[in-house]
């Protein structure tokens, strides 16, 4: 039995971490599922996923601390290695990913949540590296993530002093977008993606790859970047049909009808 499912409803994937009873702690099975669950999106029906935990605690506790109890050194990195290759390929999984957090999101919780390219989260939600607590640094992403998303100095002080916050402080320090209450976070986050599933398809995941490619790069080759993905769109059915639908002011204004291609 997977650890992880997915449901497809409206053109959205709502992609779940199945392992309550350890807060959905990922071992290397978890992660192993989550990989298979991402892969087995149908990229041509499904315009934007939501990621999140089952249950009403937790998003994700962590890495499972029981199985990395015992690693070596070349296991550790190996164990960080496939995270941070699973994450890397969340982030740049060419459909939007929103992460609905619905409780702790700690440890290799906090990472997964910030491979995700939007984080809406419930009132009850905790994020954090607690990391240094249990004498290792954040494996799956934290410490380049943390301060790429926040700052610098802000990452530091979460990373250093293992401190949690609770999600009014993830929204002031933007780590998060927006916070709900936990009974209608998955609304919310539903809410998001089924607007976002119903803009031009190969126009929102263009913006992904420029906003995530272009943030690497100096501005002259991010901008270089941008006008590639931009004339990317040109010829495109979207294109045509956006536009199309905007300037035929004789009729009632039609609503496009977006298609990949
Ligand atoms: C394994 C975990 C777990 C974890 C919770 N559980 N988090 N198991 N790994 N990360 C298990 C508990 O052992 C327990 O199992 C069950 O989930 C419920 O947890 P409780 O502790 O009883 O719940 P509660 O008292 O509400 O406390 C919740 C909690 C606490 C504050 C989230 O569980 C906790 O501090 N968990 C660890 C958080 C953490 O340190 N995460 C970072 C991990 S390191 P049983 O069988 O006893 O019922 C990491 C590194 C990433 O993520 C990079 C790797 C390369």
């Amino acid at each position: 039995m997977s650890f992880v499912t997915c449901e497809v409803q409206d053109r959205v994937a709502v992609v779940t971490i199945n392992r309550p009873e350890a807060l959905n702690a990922l071992n290397p099975d978890v992660l192993a599922d989550l990989k298979a669950a991402f892969e087995g999106i149908d990229q041509d029906e499904v315009r934007c996923v939501v990621l999140t935990g089952a249950g009403e605690k937790s998003f994700v506790a962590g890495a499972d601390i029981g199985s990395m109890s015992t690693m070596t050194k070349a296991e550790g990195q190996e164990f960080g290695k496939l995270g941070n290759d699973i994450f890397l390929f969340i982030e740049t999984f060419p459909l939007p990913v929103i992460a609905a957090v619905n409780g702790f999101a700690l440890g290799g919780g906090n990472e997964l949540a910030m491979s995700c390219d939007i984080r809406l989260a419930a009132e009850n939600a905790v994020f954090g590296q607690p990391e240094v607590g249990l004498g290792i640094t954040p494996g799956f992403g934290g410490t380049q993530r943390l301060a790429r998303l926040v700052s610098p100095g802000m990452a530091k002080q979460l990373v250093y002093a293992a401190t949690n916050i609770d999600a009014a402080e993830a929204l002031r320090i933007g780590l998060v977008n927006a916070v709900h209450p936990a009974d209608e976070l998955m609304a919310a986050a539903l809410k998001l993606a089924g607007r976002i599933a119903k803009q031009a398809p190969i126009a929102v995941r263009n913006c992904k790859r420029a906003i995530n490619e272009g943030l690497d790069l100096p501005i002259e080759q991010a901008v270089e970047l941008e006008e590639r993905l931009f004339g990317d769109c040109f010829e495109t059915h979207d294109q045509q049909e956006g536009m199309g639908c905007f300037l035929s002011k004789d009729k009632p204004k039609p609503k496009p009808q977006f298609t990949n291609n």
